[in-house]
């Protein structure tokens, strides 16, 4: 039987019932649940192999969004993030943009960029030409350092070298385009640019200095895109509001900034989930955002003949499925079993998704009734239970404090108060 993700009212499930919706379609053991709700599931001493002066290991919640519906196949994501209403506001928005179909993605090859920086180099364009002249031999010396990359179908694929101007003087820049495959890449893009190191000094006739992967993964693409119907999205009126909060996005940095952020509120919980490297992915989506020139918006929002709303997502992706934490942490194993995808490229694509759908939940908050409805009430519960509501009243507590519009420490106190003398609010 095919399993949906669309399961309405997940979230007023307990958190017991809620893990056995998740086994049954991730298919499950009881050993992975059990994993998934044990808040200590990564052992000590498997922390302290994998960072340095260990003395502890740091849980945030892990929530599950809900409706994904991308290509045709249906996704559960697991997402690892400590803000309230994000999970909420990517299922909502998945749920909205699977009445139109749901997302639709695609990909480049999973290629990452390694750079080589040469300095003191008498003839820096002759020597860029021997560079590209020499491309196959350094090609191979890359290769022989990773035979079971080159087994797969990945490896060292391309070279190009450009000569550019500081404040240090004219430096010339290798750049060797690696096939990471299913990896995420850094260490055997590292290894080889190291390897070849020498080869390209002896080429050049300069000094090699820096030998090292870069973060702004352009070859490296997911995209996603979906149509909206407007009424998913509550009318005509709110697909314009989302329109010119994208407008507003793409020219001005200090909203693009915001804007990108809500993007990775939901890319970066999935990515924390898997345990891949969020800052990677972080810096490559910053840095793509600013790659006209200014900084600005990764998604568009558009308006289309029936007045729906069609949004898209183009951002460099490096994540892999395996090697490094993703396949060494426990909850990351469980959570890459969960997502239920086959190779990088389809977990990247499904982050793109992802992102797009946590743009689409916080714009049309925004365009709509303001995003502080949604916020306050859990926001208001976050302050119940600071103030030492315990699960009996913390309710009670949050209607009062909703109601009233009045969310802060010292009115949760005097309600908390209030029930210890009389029994009741
Ligand atoms: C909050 O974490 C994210 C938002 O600020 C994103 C946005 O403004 O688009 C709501």
């Amino acid at each position: 039987m095919k399993k949906s993700s669309m399961i309405s009212g997940f979230y007023k499930l307990r958190i017991e019932e809620r893990a056995k919706v998740v086994k049954e379609f991730a298919d499950l053991t009881n050993e992975e649940v059990e994993t998934l709700r044990s808040t200590g599931a990564l052992p000590l001493e498997l922390a302290d192999r994998m960072i340095e002066n260990v003395v502890g290991a740091f849980p945030v919640p892990l929530g599950v969004a809900v409706n994904f519906l991308i290509n045709g196949k249906d996704y559960l994501i697991p997402m690892a993030i400590e803000e309230p209403s994000v999970v909420a506001a990517a299922s909502n928005a998945a749920k909205m943009a699977r009445d139109g179909g749901g997302f639709h993605t695609s990909s480049t090859e999973p290629i990452m960029i390694g750079q080589v920086q040469a300095v003191k180099i008498k003839d820096p364009y002759g020597a860029r030409m021997r560079i590209v002249g020499a491309k196959e031999e350094i090609l191979k010396k890359a290769n022989d350092q990773d035979p079971l990359l080159v087994s797969v179908g990945g490896g060292a694929i391309d070279l190009d070298a450009k000569v550019i101007n500081t404040v240090a003087g004219q430096m010339l820049i290798t750049e060797l385009h690696v096939d990471c495959r299913d990896a995420m890449g850094p260490n055997a893009v590292n290894t080889m640019l190291e390897a070849v190191a020498p080869l390209i000094e002896k080429i050049t006739g300069g000094r090699v200095y820096l030998r090292i992967i870069s973060n702004l993964a352009t070859e490296r693409l997911a995209r996603a895109w979906c149509a909206v119907p407007k009424e998913a999205v509550g009318g005509e009126a709110v697909v314009d509001g989302i329109v010119q909060a994208y407008a507003f996005a793409a020219s001005d940095p200090y909203r693009a900034a915001t804007h990108n952020k809500g993007i990775l509120n939901g890319i970066i919980g999935a990515v924390m989930a898997t345990c891949n490297d969020h800052r990677a992915v972080e810096a490559g989506a910053h840095a793509y955002a600013a790659k006209d020139g200014h900084y600005g918006s990764l998604s568009t929002w558009e308006k289309n003949e029936n007045a729906d709303l069609v949004g898209s997502i183009e951002l460099p992706m490096a994540v892999g499925i395996v090697g490094g934490a993703v396949r060494t942490h426990p909850v990351a194993k469980v959570a890459l079993k969960i997502l239920g995808v086959g190779t990088a490229s389809e977990l990247g694509e499904v982050l793109a998704a992802v992102g797009l759908a946590q743009n689409l939940g916080a714009l049309r908050a925004l365009a709509a009734e303001g995003i502080q409805k949604g916020h306050m009430r859990l926001h208001a519960r976050n302050i119940a239970i600071a103030a030492g509501a315990t699960s009996d009243i913390v309710d009670n507590i949050v209607e009062r404090m909703v109601q009233e519009r009045k969310i802060r420490m010292d009115v949760a106190k005097e309600l908390l108060d209030e029930y210890k003398k009389t029994g009741k609010i």
